[in-house]
């Protein structure tokens, strides 16, 4: 297979972008029509921002899984599409064909049918990473059911709270998974949530770990006794739904600067051209190469690039269960060692967590195969691009630092791997289809280069948002009320003498630690839950390792005790609530808060505080108590 989209040169590029902003119906028509459709499109792009109504391909009928395996069987049906590196670097690995794949989705998605599970349902997946979370996720694209993946690490109160907003009445997961030294025990904790869920009609359970699980009548059933009943049945084929181009793919909670994570939804269509298009040129991926994503499914970055996109272009992924450090910290050099990988595209944090051991486990490492760098989730410091470029990249991978969020499905702003230049610390250039603007506060345009702002998106590529689940509101007032007629990402950002990108961070009351969103009210929320507490505020903080650390100013009432323990008790309510990423880093006891005369808290002066500053506090004046200022700089953990 062969990419007609493929740009190979600055020049190409050049014109891409051009043709995609003067003409962007009949730049997105050619690349769409290199996808398999049973309907073409009657139109390519009907929209407005104020709504927001976006629809990509309107009347056009396809399903994204006839283009991710069956267009594939005749040339590529031999070719690995998912290569699975489990936990253990002791057991097996796994190799799944094309055919093996498409075999398998087919067969699961029969399944889903027998269970009762019909187009437009939603069904929750919690897995770990095994590549039957793939085939579930396929699976449920095969039959029109719109997924809504949950990261393993999320607690039962944060999958209750995201099945009862779904209405998900089926759930996928399996009895344990497997993490490094670790084994997270996934089905009890769905057990957990589901007391609160009574509208769940079917659990199917996969075994991972073996571990003791309970089985409910009537309710829960085993993923293998299910696959048996099928094959039993004897009919392998399940024929894929057609949809309609903007019927829902997938629901995907993401947290936003409200206590309550929303979920993202994204279509059929347009989700999979931009997805696969990006994918072929971001990576510059070649027929053959092996693609290394070390995301967990569970977060945009593994549905868009480790399923969707690649499968999108017949490409090899490689899916890994573990993490970066166990057995030890060369288990990434050694996975690409072992499976010649081509592209490797990982975190900011996982780089400067395998820095801070030193060369010792790369050596012996061949890494000669690596002929691409990527990065994603936060802003990258240039000693950790210095390192990767150096060490992993031996100087000759260029690297793409890829900016784009949940609500983007893809990748927005990034250099194209040899093709345009890259940066140390910039995401660069758009791609094509994308139109950023950078606006003041006041959403005045900031024209021209060597300017920084907040950046907005002025005009739909196809996998942008269309709403978040069951309110659409919502999705208008946090990303297109802002300023009238723009997409608003929450980033904020830098366009250099060149027209390069580079984002500085989130300007809303979002936290990113380690690559991870996080709302701050969020974890107030959770930590307000815990008995005592009166009243708490959050705040980001500079971390080595996690980019963004978490502070967490407490007012509590309860019997102190040993401050020590009451902070462990105060952790594990978060954890309980939200889930262990969530946890607070440093947690400091204190009287009052800061707060405006309306009773605004005033989050600017905690974060210099959490960041060590204790001189230029800013105007304190405007405060109703300006001596607690002075108690909580004084007081600093
Ligand atoms: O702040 C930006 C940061 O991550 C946010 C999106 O988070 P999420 O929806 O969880 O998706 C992460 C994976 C796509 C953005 O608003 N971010 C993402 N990529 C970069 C980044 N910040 C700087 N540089 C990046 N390359």
């Amino acid at each position: 297979m062969s990419y007609p989209y493929q740009i190979h040169t600055p020049e190409e590029y050049h014109a891409a972008y051009r043709k995609s902003v003067n003409d962007p119906e009949a730049f997105w028509a050619d690349i769409a029509a290199n996808f398999y459709w049973r309907k073409r499109w009657d139109r390519v792009l009907d929209w407005n921002f104020t709504e927001p109504s976006i629809k990509w391909f309107s009347g056009a009928k396809l399903n994204i899984t006839e283009n991710c395996l069956d267009r594939h069987l005749g040339s590529l049906g031999n070719k690995p599409a998912i290569i699975w590196e489990p936990n253990d670097p002791e057991e097996h690995h796994r190799v799944i064909t094309y055919r093996d794949l498409h075999a398998k989705v087919v067969q699961f998605a029969n399944v889903l049918k027998n269970n009762g599970v019909k187009k437009g349902d939603r069904v929750c997946i919690y897995m770990g990473m095994v590549p039957e979370l793939a085939i579930a996720v396929l699976a449920c694209a095969r039959i029109g059911a719109v997924h809504s993946v949950i990261f393993g690490g999320f607690s039962a109160q944060s999958i209750a709270d995201r099945l009862q907003d779904a209405m998900a009445t089926f759930i996928i997961t399996c009895d344990g998974a497997f993490r490094g030294n670790k084994e997270i025990p996934l089905k009890s904790v769905i057990d957990d949530a589901l007391v609160q869920c009574r509208f769940v009609k079917r659990v199917i359970v996969l075994t991972r770990t073996r571990t003791p699980v309970s089985m409910i009548k009537g309710r829960d059933v085993w993923w293998e006794d299910e696959i048996k009943k099928v094959e039993t049945h004897g009919n392998p084929d399940c024929p894929a739904e057609e949809m309609d181009a903007e019927d829902e793919l997938f629901i995907l909670y993401t947290s936003g600067s409200t206590g309550k994570p929303k979920g993202v939804v994204h279509t059929c269509a347009g989700y999979m051209v931009y997805t696969t298009y990006s994918f072929v040129n971001v990576f510059q991926y070649h027929p053959g190469d092996i693609h290394f994503c070390t995301a967990d499914i569970g977060w945009i970055t593994g549905h868009s690039y480790i399923v969707y996109g690649p499968l999108g272009a017949g490409a090899t992924t490689l899916m890994f269960e573990g993490v970066p450090t166990w057995p030890d910290a060369g288990r990434f050099w050694d996975i690409v060692d072992k499976y010649r990988v081509n592209i490797l595209y990982t975190a900011p944090t996982a780089i400067r967590s395998l820095m801070s051991f030193g060369l010792g486990p790369i050596q012996d490492k061949d890494l000669s195969s690596l002929k691409v760098l990527g990065t994603v989730g936060e802003p990258i410091n240039e000693e950790a691009w210095n390192w990767y470029h150096e060490y992993i990249g031996k100087n000759k991978c260029p690297i793409v630092d890829t900016w784009w969020q949940t609500e983007t499905g893809g990748i927005l702003i990034s250099n194209m791997a040899g093709v345009t230049p890259g940066k140390a610390s910039f995401a660069t250039l758009p791609l094509p289809g994308v139109q950023p603007m950078l606006v003041d506060e006041n959403g005045e345009e900031l024209k021209g280069n060597g300017v920084s702002g907040n950046l907005c998106i002025r005009y739909p590529w196809p996998g942008i948002i269309r709403t978040t689940y069951g309110d659409h509101e919502r999705c208008r007032l946090n990303y297109f009320a802002t300023y009238p007629n723009l997409y608003f990402t929450g980033d904020g950002c830098l366009r250099d003498e060149n027209g390069n990108y580079r984002i500085t961070g989130r300007v809303d009351d979002v936290l990113n630690v380690s690559g991870h969103r996080i709302g701050t009210a969020e974890v107030e929320n959770a930590i307000n839950m815990h008995a005592g507490v009166v009243e708490s505020a959050v705040v980001g903080y500079p971390h080595d390792l996690k980019g963004q650390g978490i502070y967490a100013y407490v007012i509590y009432s309860g019997t102190h005790g040993d401050e020590n323990l009451t902070r462990q008790d105060i952790t594990l309510t978060v954890s309980r609530i939200i889930g262990p990423i969530a946890k607070p880093d440093k947690i400091q006891f204190v009287t009052g808060l800061p707060k405006t005369r309306s009773g605004k808290i005033m989050r600017r002066i905690l974060r210099k505080i959490a960041e060590g500053e204790t001189e230029n506090l800013g105007d304190t004046t405007t405060l109703l108590d300006p001596h607690v200022v002075v108690e909580i700089r004084d007081g600093k953990i």
